[in-house]
């Protein structure tokens, strides 16, 4: 069952639309990825869907509740149970603030038992219960991130927005901090919504990826599947541009965005009259995979690019 849905979302800032019409759900214990290159509109999915920022449009239910009107009581009950790890945990950890007051907050915020938590928390992310009394400064990034990851995971939540929380690491460091995350998603059966502008890295964690082109959602399927064989002909050049991949396809440059037909259009090899004038909506290419794509890239366009 779907934890997470998330219908027809749209978020303006002033004039300018950065997330439109986008539907995605994310059920218990499942990874679904979000790819994009920057301002794509990821990170104003994830602050929608956590209500950190008001969507112009839409919809979100969480557990089958609709999230958007929740306010006082019923809102800080959501927030125990939806949290959200950032790319940069320096930021988000007060320096001031020892790791055991960092990780030990959210459970007073939300009146929770703190007896035992410390340990157990900073044993469930692979820290040692000495480094509970240190300042985040004391520690690496990577280690800095399994504070971040400790913290999220005090109030017990459900739901883990994780926004390139990997990105600024050294890809030694990344894998270890994904494999942590997929041992917690697995253990603790935590639905993640995983955000990263690097496709290889969502292959590796999630089970399904939904691909965003300047605000639109343009291809959602299985991770494996879409990475084999991508549909979209954005998603074939971000899966040509994966270092290693056999599939060469020119970068396209950057254009901007065709307001009336397809999002894609001024940098699509296949775009014609249609895709300037109608918006392609979201389809059932095969099973659970859905591409917004008037003239799709067939199976045997896929394995010859
Ligand atoms: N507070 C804001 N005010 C105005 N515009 C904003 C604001 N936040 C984001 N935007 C714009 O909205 C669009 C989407 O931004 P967003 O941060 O969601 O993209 P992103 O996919 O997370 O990008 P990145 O990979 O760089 O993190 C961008 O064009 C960005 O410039
Ligand atoms: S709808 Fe047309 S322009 Fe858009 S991605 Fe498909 S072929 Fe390209
Ligand atoms: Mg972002």
């Amino acid at each position: 069952m779907s934890l997470l849905r998330v219908k027809d979302l749209s978020v303006d800032y002033r004039r300018f639309r950065a997330v439109d019409q986008v539907t995605f759900s994310v059920a218990s214990a499942e990874t679904l990825g979000m790819v994009g290159e920057s301002g794509s509109g990821k990170s104003t999915i994830a602050r929608a869907v956590l209500r950190l920022v008001e969507p112009s449009a839409g919809e979100i239910w969480f557990d089958g509740q609709s999230v958007l009107p929740l306010v006082g009581t019923d809102l800080k009950k959501f927030r125990k149970r939806a949290q959200m790890i950032f790319q940069d945990p320096y930021s988000s950890l007060n320096p001031r603030r020892t790791v055991v007051q960092a990780i030990l907050e959210p459970r007073h915020v939300h009146g929770l038992e703190t007896q035992g938590w410390t340990e157990k928390l900073l044993q469930r992310v692979g820290l040692l219960a000495e480094h509970a009394v240190r300042f985040p400064h004391q520690f690496s990034g990577g280690q800095r991130q399994r504070i971040a990851i400790a913290r999220a995971l005090a109030s017990e939540p459900d739901l883990i927005v994780a926004d390139e929380a990997v990105s600024a690491l050294d890809v030694s460091i990344q894998a270890q901090v994904l494999n942590l995350l997929a041992e917690l998603q697995k253990d603790l059966g935590l639905a993640v919504l995983f955000i990263s502008h690097d496709l290889a890295v969502i292959r590796q964690v999630c089970s399904r990826v939904a691909v965003m082109y300047l605000g639109q959602m343009v291809e959602l399927g299985p991770a494996e599947e879409v990475c084999q064989r991508p549909r979209h002909p954005y998603t074939v050049n971000l899966v040509s541009s994966i270092p290693g991949s056999s599939r060469q396809v020119p970068p396209v440059p950057f254009s901007p965005k065709n307001s009336h037909g397809c999002v894609f259009a001024p940098r699509c090899w296949k775009a014609d009259g249609v895709c300037w004038q109608e918006r392609p909506p979201m389809k059932e290419m095969e099973q659970s995979h859905e591409v917004a794509c008037h003239h799709a890239v067939s199976l045997e366009e896929v394995t010859s690019v």
